[in-house]
């Protein structure tokens, strides 16, 4: 994300105080994982879920946990759900978890009932399917 997108999700984030999990998709570095979990009014538990694959970096999640501790973020505080985010998705939907905040791109949702009809049409899906498998290849 570029730095002004950065600091927009901060606001949003800042601006309410939130009572549910906080969630991010993909979190690389876990760089702008600091900075959201800084901006949260109140302390949560966990202070936020990170779902990832970790297979962007070797060690990814070493390196996560070392830029927490730099940040001054308990790494401990941060629930990490490693594995591919459909699955990951799945099992919570499963398992009823609801998430206040989603972020892991410039898109930060706010969700306030069930939706009517599914938010991501089966047409968008097929179509990222599609682009991660060319991506991989590409990589
Ligand atoms: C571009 S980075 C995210 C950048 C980060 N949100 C930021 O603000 O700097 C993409 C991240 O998504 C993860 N990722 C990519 N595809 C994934 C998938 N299908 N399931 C879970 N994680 C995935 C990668 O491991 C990587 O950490």
């Amino acid at each position: 994300m570029q730095p002004d997108e950065i600091d927009c999700l901060i606001r949003l984030i800042a601006s309410e105080d939130l009572p549910g999990k906080h969630l991010e998709v993909g979190t690389a570095r876990g760089i702008t994982l600091c900075a959201m979990v800084q901006a949260l009014r109140s302390p949560h538990d966990p202070a936020f879920v990170v779902v990832d694959n970790m297979r962007y970096f070797p060690d990814q999640i070493r390196l996560i946990r070392d830029n927490l501790e730099r940040f001054g973020v308990d790494p401990d505080s941060i629930e990490f759900r490693i594995g591919d985010s459909r699955k990951v998705f799945r099992k919570a939907q499963e398992a009823g978890d609801s998430f206040d905040a989603q972020a892991g791109s410039l898109l930060a949702l706010r969700k306030r009932g069930e939706s009517a009809t599914p938010e991501v049409p089966v047409i968008d899906r097929l179509w990222a399917m599609m682009w991660s498998i060319v991506l991989r290849f590409r990589k």
